[in-house]
């Protein structure tokens, strides 16, 4: 079966350069070998291009804006392109703002998507209630229809217009929410589930309730746009925002395993790895540990994979 990789190399959704290096760095380590041994006929469709956009200057406190917006509107043109030639496409980033991208890319072709947006953030501040600026904390105010009325203008925004409902998302790992995105959670009763949830229930319980939540019918096409943040920083130190607490290996391992088995997995995101940040070992760590979460999503089981028609000498 075929796999397109885009690479998203957007760093200015946040304050600290470094993640413009991920998709070089998880290349480098060996991602697509990896899948290749997995069966997967990959094709590397290169990065996209973040135009560098003189005097764009912030607008209200919002960084960057005709950047990410210009670039965002590039990644969603070669996300739908991946997907229409591939039918999967791993979207390696870059900060969270790619998602604004890859899921409009997305919902170009698949309107109907199911989103799981596993973070320890939830990435839905707008504009006027963001504290930080960063537009990598709004992506999904961005995407959401319910949230356009709340949407101040940004230059160069123009042609970034909502995609999704808010019922076609679910959150797993939440453990840094600011209070009005919060109010914003509850005031459209979307589908939260914090680490909380994940120490109440477990993470079966968890994935079957987000699940059901946004794909009843078991039939969906499925956006997975995991933050490497949501994993706890033992596992994922490099990368800008990190918080204790998170999801361990085995729980991600086991919601990628899951997801592989739907055979519906259409688009992944593979946000916030930041190589300038940490030893040398935190970069080998973080680099290891998400080659290795992708690899769950693409089939690999941790019971073992025998070849295709073995036979044993
Ligand atoms: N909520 C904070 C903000 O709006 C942090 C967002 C962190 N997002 C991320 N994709 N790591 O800035
Ligand atoms: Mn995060
Ligand atoms: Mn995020």
């Amino acid at each position: 079966d075929t796999l397109g990789i885009v690479g998203v190399p957007v760093s200015k959704g946040q304050r600290r350069d470094g993640t413009e290096k991920g998709p070089q760095v998880l290349r480098d380590g060996g991602l697509i070998e990896k899948l290749t041994r997995f069966g997967w006929n990959v094709t590397d469709y290169g990065d996209v291009n973040y135009d560098y956009v003189d005097d764009d200057l912030p607008y209200d406190h919002v960084r960057n804006p005709r950047h990410i917006a210009s670039g965002s509107l590039n990644t969603a043109d070669q996300v739908e392109r991946c997907l229409r030639a591939e039918g999967r496409c791993i979207a390696l980033g870059g900060d969270h703002s790619m998602a604004i991208g890859t899921v409009m890319g997305h919902a170009r072709v698949h309107p109907d998507m199911a989103v799981l947006w596993i973070d320890a953030h939830a990435d839905i501040n707008t504009p006027l209630t963001s504290e930080s600026g960063n537009i990598h904390g709004m992506p999904l105010s961005f995407l959401a229809h319910e949230l356009d009325n709340y949407i101040s203008y940004l230059p160069g925004w123009e042609e970034v217009k909502p995609c999704i409902s808010v019922d076609q998302v679910a959150w797993i790992g939440l453990r840094d929410v600011d209070p009005l995105e919060r109010a914003i959670v509850e005031k459209f009763n979307m589908n939260s589930f914090s680490m909380q949830e994940v120490d109440q229930l477990g993470i079966r319980r968890v994935l079957d309730m987000a699940l059901e939540a946004v794909d009843p019918t078991g039939t969906k096409p499925i956006h997975v746009s995991f933050d490497v943040d949501s994993m706890d920083p033992l596992y994922t130190p490099s990368t800008g925002t990190p918080v204790s607490g998170g999801l361990s290996l085995r729980e991600l391992c086991y919601i990628a395993e899951i997801v592989a088995q739907t055979g519906r997995l259409a688009v992944i995101d593979i946000a916030e790895v930041n190589p300038t940040l940490g030893d040398k070992n935190d970069v080998d760590l973080t680099v290891k540990t998400t080659i290795d979460v992708i690899s769950h999503f693409y089939g690999q089981r941790r019971q073992g994979n025998a070849p295709e028609g073995a036979e044993i000498p």
